[in-house]
Protein backbone atom coordinates (compact mmCIF):
# COMPACT_ATOMS: atom_id res chain seq x y z
CA UNK A 1 0.00 0.00 0.00
CA UNK A 2 0.79 3.92 -0.42
CA UNK A 3 2.25 5.40 2.84
CA UNK A 4 3.78 8.71 3.55
CA UNK A 5 6.93 7.99 4.81
CA UNK A 6 9.04 10.08 7.23
CA UNK A 7 12.83 8.53 6.34
CA UNK A 8 15.00 11.08 8.67
CA UNK A 9 13.99 14.40 9.74
CA UNK A 10 15.00 17.01 7.49
CA UNK A 11 14.28 20.54 7.25
CA UNK A 12 13.10 20.48 3.30
CA UNK A 13 11.35 17.73 2.65
CA UNK A 14 14.15 15.51 1.88
CA UNK A 15 13.55 12.70 4.61
CA UNK A 16 10.09 12.56 3.40
CA UNK A 17 8.74 10.21 0.31
CA UNK A 18 5.31 7.94 -0.87
CA UNK A 19 6.22 4.64 -0.59
CA UNK A 20 5.16 1.04 -0.93
CA UNK A 21 4.79 -0.19 3.02
CA UNK A 22 3.51 -3.36 4.13
CA UNK A 23 -0.37 -3.36 5.39
CA UNK A 24 -1.01 -2.22 8.96
CA UNK A 25 -1.98 -5.40 11.03
CA UNK A 26 -5.08 -5.25 12.64
CA UNK A 27 -5.11 -5.86 16.36
CA UNK A 28 -8.19 -7.93 18.11
CA UNK A 29 -10.84 -4.95 18.91
CA UNK A 30 -9.26 -2.70 16.05
CA UNK A 31 -10.71 -2.13 12.48
CA UNK A 32 -8.85 -1.70 9.24
CA UNK A 33 -9.84 1.82 7.55
CA UNK A 34 -9.66 1.60 3.70
CA UNK A 35 -8.61 5.39 3.76
CA UNK A 36 -10.11 7.83 0.85
CA UNK A 37 -9.00 11.01 2.41
CA UNK A 38 -6.38 13.01 4.87
CA UNK A 39 -5.94 16.79 5.68
CA UNK A 40 -2.92 18.17 6.24
CA UNK A 41 -2.12 19.99 9.34
CA UNK A 42 0.65 22.20 10.43
CA UNK A 43 1.98 19.37 13.30
CA UNK A 44 2.50 16.87 9.68
CA UNK A 45 4.87 19.31 8.95
CA UNK A 46 6.72 19.99 12.12
CA UNK A 47 6.97 15.85 12.51
CA UNK A 48 9.05 15.87 9.43
CA UNK A 49 11.62 18.18 10.69
CA UNK A 50 11.32 16.63 14.47
CA UNK A 51 10.32 20.11 16.12
CA UNK A 52 6.53 19.05 17.16
CA UNK A 53 6.17 18.06 20.58
CA UNK A 54 5.48 14.55 19.77
CA UNK A 55 8.26 13.00 18.19
CA UNK A 56 8.66 9.46 16.91
CA UNK A 57 11.25 7.82 15.90
CA UNK A 58 11.53 7.51 12.27
CA UNK A 59 10.52 5.95 9.75
CA UNK A 60 6.74 6.43 10.60
CA UNK A 61 3.81 7.45 8.40
CA UNK A 62 2.50 10.67 8.42
CA UNK A 63 -1.11 11.67 9.04
CA UNK A 64 -2.60 12.99 12.25
CA UNK A 65 -6.52 12.42 10.30
CA UNK A 66 -8.28 10.22 7.86
CA UNK A 67 -11.85 9.54 6.51
CA UNK A 68 -12.82 6.05 4.77
CA UNK A 69 -14.37 2.75 5.41
CA UNK A 70 -14.42 0.18 7.74
CA UNK A 71 -12.92 -3.20 5.73
CA UNK A 72 -12.27 -5.45 8.64
CA UNK A 73 -13.55 -5.77 11.48
CA UNK A 74 -14.32 -8.09 14.60
CA UNK A 75 -18.15 -9.54 13.84
CA UNK A 76 -19.27 -7.59 17.58
CA UNK A 77 -17.48 -4.62 16.38
CA UNK A 78 -19.30 -0.90 16.94
CA UNK A 79 -17.96 0.22 13.78
CA UNK A 80 -19.08 -3.11 11.34
CA UNK A 81 -17.59 -3.55 7.85
CA UNK A 82 -18.68 -0.60 5.45
CA UNK A 83 -19.26 2.12 7.88
CA UNK A 84 -18.02 5.38 6.75
CA UNK A 85 -15.80 6.69 9.67
CA UNK A 86 -13.41 9.70 10.46
CA UNK A 87 -10.46 10.31 13.12
CA UNK A 88 -7.15 9.29 13.67
CA UNK A 89 -4.67 9.72 16.17
CA UNK A 90 -0.62 10.48 16.14
CA UNK A 91 -0.08 9.33 12.60
CA UNK A 92 -0.27 6.87 9.79
CA UNK A 93 -3.26 8.65 8.52
CA UNK A 94 -1.66 9.38 4.86
CA UNK A 95 -1.71 5.24 3.93
CA UNK A 96 -4.08 3.81 1.36
CA UNK A 97 -5.01 1.64 4.77
CA UNK A 98 -4.72 1.98 8.84
CA UNK A 99 -5.83 0.23 11.74
CA UNK A 100 -7.29 2.26 14.28
CA UNK A 101 -9.72 1.60 17.65
CA UNK A 102 -12.88 2.45 17.38
CA UNK A 103 -12.71 4.87 19.98
CA UNK A 104 -10.56 6.77 17.48
CA UNK A 105 -12.91 6.80 14.91
CA UNK A 106 -16.93 7.77 14.56
CA UNK A 107 -19.17 7.44 11.74
CA UNK A 108 -19.51 10.19 8.97
CA UNK A 109 -22.95 12.16 8.84
CA UNK A 110 -24.55 11.19 5.88
CA UNK A 111 -24.23 14.92 4.93
CA UNK A 112 -20.58 14.95 5.17
CA UNK A 113 -18.46 13.70 2.24
CA UNK A 114 -14.91 11.73 2.56
CA UNK A 115 -13.16 15.19 1.46
CA UNK A 116 -15.49 17.61 4.03
CA UNK A 117 -14.84 14.70 7.06
CA UNK A 118 -11.59 14.88 6.62
CA UNK A 119 -11.14 18.45 7.00
CA UNK A 120 -13.31 18.99 10.10
CA UNK A 121 -12.07 16.76 12.93
CA UNK A 122 -8.89 18.23 14.00
CA UNK A 123 -9.51 21.75 13.18
CA UNK A 124 -12.99 22.31 14.34
CA UNK A 125 -12.17 19.87 17.21
CA UNK A 126 -9.55 22.19 18.55
CA UNK A 127 -11.82 25.16 17.84
CA UNK A 128 -14.80 23.67 19.97
CA UNK A 129 -12.21 22.39 22.77
CA UNK A 130 -10.98 25.93 22.85
CA UNK A 131 -13.19 28.17 22.35
CA UNK A 132 -16.62 26.61 24.36
CA UNK A 133 -15.05 23.86 26.61
CA UNK A 134 -11.90 26.00 28.09
CA UNK A 135 -13.05 29.41 26.93
CA UNK A 136 -16.73 29.39 27.77
CA UNK A 137 -18.12 31.20 24.88
CA UNK A 138 -20.90 32.95 24.90
CA UNK A 139 -23.73 34.34 22.37
CA UNK A 140 -22.56 37.90 21.92
CA UNK A 141 -19.02 37.49 22.91
CA UNK A 142 -16.10 39.48 21.00
CA UNK A 143 -13.83 36.90 19.65
CA UNK A 144 -10.44 37.56 18.43
CA UNK A 145 -9.33 34.90 15.93
CA UNK A 146 -5.48 34.89 14.41
CA UNK A 147 -4.26 32.87 12.00
CA UNK A 148 -7.61 33.01 10.44
CA UNK A 149 -6.85 31.65 7.03
CA UNK A 150 -5.55 28.58 8.34
CA UNK A 151 -7.06 25.17 9.41
CA UNK A 152 -7.42 25.28 12.88
CA UNK A 153 -7.84 29.40 12.49
CA UNK A 154 -10.52 29.20 10.00
CA UNK A 155 -12.38 26.57 11.76
CA UNK A 156 -12.65 28.78 14.97
CA UNK A 157 -13.71 31.83 13.56
CA UNK A 158 -16.74 29.91 11.76
CA UNK A 159 -17.31 28.02 14.65
CA UNK A 160 -17.74 31.10 16.54
CA UNK A 161 -19.92 32.69 14.10
CA UNK A 162 -21.93 29.68 14.24
CA UNK A 163 -22.79 29.91 17.81
CA UNK A 164 -23.55 33.66 17.66
CA UNK A 165 -20.32 35.70 18.68
CA UNK A 166 -18.90 38.67 17.25
CA UNK A 167 -15.56 37.72 15.50
CA UNK A 168 -12.76 39.61 14.40
CA UNK A 169 -10.19 37.32 12.27
CA UNK A 170 -6.84 38.01 11.27
CA UNK A 171 -3.78 36.91 8.91
CA UNK A 172 -0.58 38.19 8.60
CA UNK A 173 -0.50 38.60 5.03
CA UNK A 174 -2.21 41.49 3.36
CA UNK A 175 -2.43 39.50 0.06
CA UNK A 176 -5.19 37.20 2.10
CA UNK A 177 -7.02 39.57 3.77
CA UNK A 178 -10.15 39.82 0.83
CA UNK A 179 -9.77 35.56 0.99
CA UNK A 180 -10.29 35.76 4.38
CA UNK A 181 -13.38 37.44 4.03
CA UNK A 182 -14.76 35.54 1.88
CA UNK A 183 -14.26 32.00 3.71
CA UNK A 184 -15.53 32.80 7.01
CA UNK A 185 -17.44 36.28 6.70
CA UNK A 186 -16.25 37.79 10.13
CA UNK A 187 -17.64 41.26 11.69
CA UNK A 188 -14.26 42.32 10.73
CA UNK A 189 -11.11 41.13 9.56
CA UNK A 190 -8.02 43.00 10.14
CA UNK A 191 -3.88 42.66 9.53
CA UNK A 192 -1.94 41.48 12.53
CA UNK A 193 1.40 42.93 12.10
CA UNK A 194 2.27 46.29 14.49
CA UNK A 195 -0.18 47.59 17.15
CA UNK A 196 -3.53 46.16 15.67
CA UNK A 197 -5.34 46.91 19.62
CA UNK A 198 -6.17 50.18 18.03
CA UNK A 199 -8.03 48.22 15.79
CA UNK A 200 -9.58 45.87 17.98
CA UNK A 201 -10.81 48.89 20.32
CA UNK A 202 -12.43 50.60 17.89
CA UNK A 203 -14.10 47.65 16.24
CA UNK A 204 -15.51 46.61 19.53
CA UNK A 205 -15.94 49.82 20.91
CA UNK A 206 -13.65 50.17 23.45
CA UNK A 207 -14.76 46.71 24.93
CA UNK A 208 -12.12 44.65 23.28
CA UNK A 209 -11.94 40.99 23.31
CA UNK A 210 -13.93 38.29 25.95
CA UNK A 211 -11.80 35.72 23.57
CA UNK A 212 -8.71 35.50 21.79
CA UNK A 213 -7.42 32.64 20.24
CA UNK A 214 -3.83 31.94 19.00
CA UNK A 215 -2.45 29.53 16.98
CA UNK A 216 0.59 31.78 16.05
CA UNK A 217 1.98 33.19 18.58
CA UNK A 218 5.59 35.32 18.92
CA UNK A 219 4.54 39.18 18.21
CA UNK A 220 0.82 38.42 17.68
CA UNK A 221 0.77 37.08 21.08
CA UNK A 222 2.84 40.09 22.71
CA UNK A 223 0.11 42.62 21.33
CA UNK A 224 -2.47 40.28 22.18
CA UNK A 225 -2.54 41.06 25.80
CA UNK A 226 -3.60 44.32 25.01
CA UNK A 227 -6.62 43.03 23.45
CA UNK A 228 -8.22 41.16 25.94
CA UNK A 229 -11.05 42.43 28.09
CA UNK A 230 -11.49 42.53 31.43
CA UNK A 231 -12.29 39.15 32.81
CA UNK A 232 -11.36 37.34 29.26
CA UNK A 233 -8.98 34.21 28.01
CA UNK A 234 -6.27 34.75 25.93
CA UNK A 235 -6.34 30.89 24.71
CA UNK A 236 -2.94 29.87 23.53
CA UNK A 237 -3.36 27.39 20.66
CA UNK A 238 0.02 26.98 18.65
CA UNK A 239 3.31 28.84 17.65
CA UNK A 240 3.04 28.82 13.74
CA UNK A 241 4.92 32.35 13.80
CA UNK A 242 8.02 30.04 15.10
CA UNK A 243 8.47 32.16 17.94
CA UNK A 244 6.93 31.36 22.14
CA UNK A 245 6.62 34.44 23.68
CA UNK A 246 6.94 35.61 27.05
CA UNK A 247 4.61 36.93 29.32
CA UNK A 248 5.17 39.30 32.40
CA UNK A 249 2.79 37.63 34.92
CA UNK A 250 1.59 41.20 35.78
CA UNK A 251 0.35 41.94 32.77
CA UNK A 252 -2.84 39.11 33.01
CA UNK A 253 -2.98 40.47 36.98
CA UNK A 254 -3.33 44.44 36.13
CA UNK A 255 -5.66 43.67 33.03
CA UNK A 256 -7.35 40.56 34.94
CA UNK A 257 -7.76 38.31 32.59
CA UNK A 258 -6.47 34.30 31.78
CA UNK A 259 -3.84 32.89 29.90
CA UNK A 260 -4.75 29.38 29.03
CA UNK A 261 -3.15 26.76 27.15
CA UNK A 262 -5.17 24.45 24.86
CA UNK A 263 -4.35 20.98 23.73
CA UNK A 264 -7.07 19.65 22.42
CA UNK A 265 -6.00 16.01 21.92
CA UNK A 266 -4.81 15.54 25.31
CA UNK A 267 -7.89 17.15 26.43
CA UNK A 268 -9.81 14.58 24.77
CA UNK A 269 -7.52 12.15 26.27
CA UNK A 270 -7.18 12.85 30.12
CA UNK A 271 -11.30 13.37 29.96
CA UNK A 272 -12.52 11.05 27.56
CA UNK A 273 -16.41 12.21 28.22
CA UNK A 274 -15.37 15.78 27.68
CA UNK A 275 -13.92 14.81 24.38
CA UNK A 276 -16.90 12.58 23.51
CA UNK A 277 -19.20 15.13 23.99
CA UNK A 278 -16.96 17.66 21.53
CA UNK A 279 -17.02 14.91 19.12
CA UNK A 280 -20.59 14.87 19.52
CA UNK A 281 -21.41 18.23 19.59
CA UNK A 282 -19.79 19.19 16.76
CA UNK A 283 -20.73 16.77 14.41
CA UNK A 284 -24.35 17.88 15.26
CA UNK A 285 -23.33 20.89 14.11
CA UNK A 286 -22.02 19.70 11.12
CA UNK A 287 -25.03 17.56 10.63
CA UNK A 288 -27.10 20.66 10.86
CA UNK A 289 -24.91 22.37 8.35
CA UNK A 290 -23.47 24.82 10.79
CA UNK A 291 -20.18 24.48 10.23
CA UNK A 292 -18.45 25.11 6.92
CA UNK A 293 -15.13 23.51 6.17
CA UNK A 294 -12.97 25.31 3.87
CA UNK A 295 -11.31 23.27 1.29
CA UNK A 296 -8.22 25.34 -0.50
CA UNK A 297 -7.35 22.56 -2.59
CA UNK A 298 -7.98 18.61 -2.95
CA UNK A 299 -4.53 16.88 -3.95
CA UNK A 300 -3.90 13.05 -5.44
CA UNK A 301 -1.91 12.06 -1.97
CA UNK A 302 1.23 11.40 -4.88
CA UNK A 303 1.07 15.76 -4.70
CA UNK A 304 1.74 15.72 -1.37
CA UNK A 305 5.05 17.61 -1.95
CA UNK A 306 3.22 20.17 -3.42
CA UNK A 307 0.36 20.51 -0.23
CA UNK A 308 3.67 20.45 2.23
CA UNK A 309 5.67 23.36 0.58
CA UNK A 310 2.04 25.18 0.54
CA UNK A 311 1.36 25.00 4.05
CA UNK A 312 5.22 26.01 4.48
CA UNK A 313 4.84 29.01 2.27
CA UNK A 314 1.69 29.91 4.08
CA UNK A 315 -0.44 29.39 0.42
CA UNK A 316 -3.08 27.83 1.78
CA UNK A 317 -6.70 29.59 2.87
CA UNK A 318 -8.20 26.59 5.00
CA UNK A 319 -7.45 23.21 4.69
CA UNK A 320 -5.47 21.34 1.84
CA UNK A 321 -6.91 17.22 1.27
CA UNK A 322 -5.15 14.69 0.10
CA UNK A 323 -7.24 11.33 -1.96
CA UNK A 324 -5.93 7.99 -1.51
N1 LIG B 1 -3.45 23.36 20.67
C1 LIG B 1 -3.94 22.39 19.90
O1 LIG B 1 -4.67 21.50 20.35
C2 LIG B 1 -3.61 22.43 18.43
C3 LIG B 1 -4.27 21.58 17.52
C4 LIG B 1 -3.94 21.68 16.17
C5 LIG B 1 -2.95 22.60 15.75
N2 LIG B 1 -2.33 23.38 16.69
C6 LIG B 1 -1.32 24.37 16.31
O2 LIG B 1 -1.94 25.48 15.68
C7 LIG B 1 -1.03 26.09 14.78
C8 LIG B 1 -1.72 26.25 13.43
O3 LIG B 1 -1.99 24.96 12.87
P1 LIG B 1 -2.80 24.83 11.49
O4 LIG B 1 -2.90 23.37 11.19
O5 LIG B 1 -4.00 25.67 11.51
O6 LIG B 1 -1.71 25.48 10.48
P2 LIG B 1 -1.98 26.30 9.12
O7 LIG B 1 -3.17 25.77 8.44
O8 LIG B 1 -0.67 26.32 8.40
O9 LIG B 1 -2.32 27.78 9.64
C9 LIG B 1 -1.39 28.56 10.32
C10 LIG B 1 -1.68 30.02 10.01
O10 LIG B 1 -0.79 30.82 10.80
C11 LIG B 1 -0.44 31.97 10.11
N3 LIG B 1 1.01 32.25 10.25
C12 LIG B 1 1.51 33.35 10.81
N4 LIG B 1 2.85 33.30 10.80
C13 LIG B 1 3.19 32.16 10.20
C14 LIG B 1 4.45 31.57 9.87
N5 LIG B 1 5.62 32.16 10.15
N6 LIG B 1 4.44 30.37 9.24
C15 LIG B 1 3.28 29.75 8.95
N7 LIG B 1 2.05 30.27 9.24
C16 LIG B 1 2.02 31.47 9.86
C17 LIG B 1 -0.77 31.75 8.64
O11 LIG B 1 -1.77 32.69 8.31
P3 LIG B 1 -1.44 34.04 7.50
O12 LIG B 1 -0.45 33.71 6.41
O13 LIG B 1 -2.75 34.44 6.98
O14 LIG B 1 -0.87 34.98 8.52
C18 LIG B 1 -1.37 30.35 8.56
O15 LIG B 1 -2.55 30.33 7.77
C19 LIG B 1 0.21 25.22 14.75
O16 LIG B 1 1.18 25.78 15.61
C20 LIG B 1 -0.28 23.90 15.30
O17 LIG B 1 0.74 23.14 15.90
C21 LIG B 1 -2.65 23.32 17.99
Amino acid sequence: MKALTVHHLSPDLSGVSLIDAPMPVRQPGQVLVRVRATSLNFPDLLMTRGEYQFKPQPPFVLGLELAGEVVEADADSPLPIGTRVMGGGKGGCMADFAALDPSALRPIPDSLSFHHAAALGAAYGTAYTALVEIGGLKTGDWVLVHGATGGVGLAAADLAKSLGARVIATTGSPAKLEALKAACDPDAAILASGRFREAVAEITGGHLCDLVYDPVGGDVFDESTRCVAFGGKLLVIGFAGGRIADISTNIPLIKGFSVVGVRAGEYARRFPERGTAVRQAMLALAAEGKLHPHIDRVLPIERWREAFDAMAARGIVGKVVLEL
